[in-house]
C-alpha cells in the first residue's frame, strides 16, 4: 500500500523532532486550517457531552436530523429560488472527506472517469483502490494551472467520460471555478451524461468576495435528474479536521448506492460527532462565518504571496480560494529547484512544505515520467505567527551562496 503523500512528509518531520506545539518549527505543509478562534466566527466547541443514544449506531448515511440540516443548508444558502429541493435522502454523512470519496468511487462500476492533474494527492490511491474497474483518464491543465473548462469539455467529449472528479477551490493550486464557470460545467456535464463529482471542501475559503460560499448546487435545476455529486465536510470550512465528519449531496438513487458502500467500508460516522455537527452547520450564520474565515485567510494569502515572490518563487495561477500556494522553483538556486530536495532541505531547517510531484495524480505510477518536480506547495492554513516564522526560515534557505 502506498503511504499518503502528506503523511510521508509529516512522518519525516516527526522523526526530526517536529511537534505541533514546538515554536521553532513552521508547518506550512499539512493542509490543516487554523483551528483556534477567528474574530467574528461562532464559538469553538470545547466540550463533548454524551447523550444516552450517543452509544448507538446511527443509520449508515447519518442521523435523520443531521441529513435534514445539511439538505436545508444547501436549499437555503444556494437554492432558495429553485423549485427542486434536497431532502435528507439526498445526503450521506461519512467519517471524513476521504471516506466520502472512497464510498463514491466504490459505486462507479465500469466507466471512464476523468480527473484533473494536479489535484488533491489522495485521489490517486482512492481511485485505484475503490474504482478498479474504471478507466482513469488524466486531464492535464495548462501551465497557468487554472481550471480550464475548454480543456475539460474537450476531454469529456473525446473520451466519452462517464464521470469527472475535481476539487474547486483546488488543492494544491487554489484555482477556483467562479459562478459562471460552475454553471457552465454543471450544464455541460448534464448534456453529456457525465457525472460531475465535485469536491467543494474549500467552498468557504473564497477570496474574490469574502463571505461568499461557492457551490455547484446553485446551478442544479433538478436535484434528482442532474448527475452532480457534491462533497464537503467539517475538516476545512468549519476548521474541525479532527472530528472526521463529511457529507455527500447527490440524487437519491446515487446516495442509496453510496450508503450500501458505506455499510461495508466504514459503518457510518461517529454518533456524538454527528450530534455536535448539528451545532455547527447553521444556514443562518454560514455567510458571516465564511466572511470571518476568508477575511482572516486573505491576509495570510497576501502576506505569503508577497514574501514568496520577493524570494524568487513563481506563482503561476490566480489564487481565488482554498489556503495553498503552488510555487514554481525555477528561479531559485540550483539545489532548490527540485521539490523533493527543496522539501528535504526545508525540513532540516524546521520548515514543512510538500513537494509538487506529490500532487501529480499518477495512479499506480502507470506513467513513467513524473510531473511538477519543480514545484512545491505551501499551506497558509496556520496562524500568521507560523507564517512569519516560515518566511524567516525560507529567507535563510533561499539566500544565494
Ligand atoms: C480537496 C480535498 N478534499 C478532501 C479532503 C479530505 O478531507 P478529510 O481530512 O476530511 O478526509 C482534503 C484534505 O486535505 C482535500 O484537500
Amino acid at each position: 500500500m502506498p503511504r499518503g503523500k502528506v503523511d510521508i512528509v509529516m512522518t519525516k518531520a516527526r522523526d526530526l523532532g517536529f511537534t505541533p506545539s514546538d515554536k521553532t518549527w513552521a508547518n506550512l505543509g499539512q493542509g490543516s486550517p487554523l483551528t483556534s478562534e477567528v474574530e467574528g466566527d461562532s464559538v469553538r466547541i470545547t466540550k463533548v457531552e454524551l447523550q444516552p443514544n450517543s452509544y448507538n449506531y446511527t443509520p449508515i448515511g447519518g442521523t435523520n436530523e443531521l441529513r435534514t440540516r445539511i439538505a436545508e443548508f444547501y436549499n437555503q444558502i444556494h437554492r432558495p429560488n429553485l423549485e427542486s429541493k434536497y431532502d435528507q435522502n439526498n445526503v450521506s454523512v461519512t467519517p471524513g472527506g476521504r471516506m466520502a470519496l472512497s464510498r463514491i468511487m466504490a459505486t462507479l462500476g465500469n466507466i471512464n472517469i476523468g480527473y484533473l492533474n494536479p489535484d488533491y494527492s489522495t485521489y490517486s490511491e482512492i481511485m485505484i483502490t475503490f474504482a478498479p474497474t474504471c478507466t482513469l483518464i488524466p486531464i492535464n491543465l495548462s501551465d497557468t494551472f487554472g481550471i480550464n473548462l475548454d480543456i475539460i469539455e474537450s476531454k469529456i467529449t473525446e473520451f466519452n467520460l462517464g464521470a469527472i472528479l475535481l476539487s474547486s477551490p483546488c488543492n494544491p493550486t487554489g484555482s477556483t471555478l467562479n459562478d459562471q464557470e460552475l454553471e457552465r460545467l454543471v450544464n455541460f456535464c448534464k448534456s453529456n451524461n457525465c457525472l460531475l463529482i465535485i469536491d467543494e471542501f474549500y467552498s468557504k475559503f473564497i477570496y474574490t468576495k469574502t463571505g461568499s460560499i461557492l457551490s455547484s448546487s446553485k446551478y442544479i435545476l433538478d436535484v434528482e435528474k442532474d448527475g452532480v455529486i457534491i462533497i464537503d465536510g467539517l475538516s476545512k470550512g468549519y476548521r474541525y479536521p479532527g472530528f472526521r465528519l463529511a457529507w455527500i449531496v447527490a440524487p437519491k438513487e446515487i446516495i442509496d448506492k453510496i450508503n450500501c458502500a458505506g455499510s461495508f467500508l466504514d459503518g457510518g460516522c461517529s454518533h456524538p460527532i454527528q450530534q455536535f455537527a448539528l451545532e455547527m452547520i447553521k444556514p443562518d450564520t454560514a455567510h458571516s462565518e465564511a466572511k470571518a474565515i476568508s477575511d482572516q485567510f486573505i491576509l495570510k494569502r497576501d502576506y505569503l504571496i508577497k514574501e514568496l515572490t520577493t524570494l524568487g518563487f513563481g506563482i503561476p495561477n490566480k489564487v481565488d480560494g482554498a489556503f495553498y500556494l503552488w510555487c514554481n522553483l525555477d528561479n531559485l538556486k540550483p539545489e532548490l529547484r527540485d521539490g523533493i530536495n527543496f522539501s528535504h532541505i526545508a525540513l532540516q531547517n524546521k520548515l514543512i512544505s510538500i513537494p509538487g510531484e506529490y500532487f501529480d495524480i499518477n495512479p499506480d505510477s502507470r506513467r513513467a515520467s513524473t510531473k511538477f518536480k519543480n514545484f512545491v506547495r505551501f499551506s497558509y492554513g496556520p496562524s500568521m505567527e507560523v507564517m512569519e516564522r516560515g518566511i524567516g526560515i525560507l529567507k535563510s534557505i533561499v539566500a544565494i551562496g
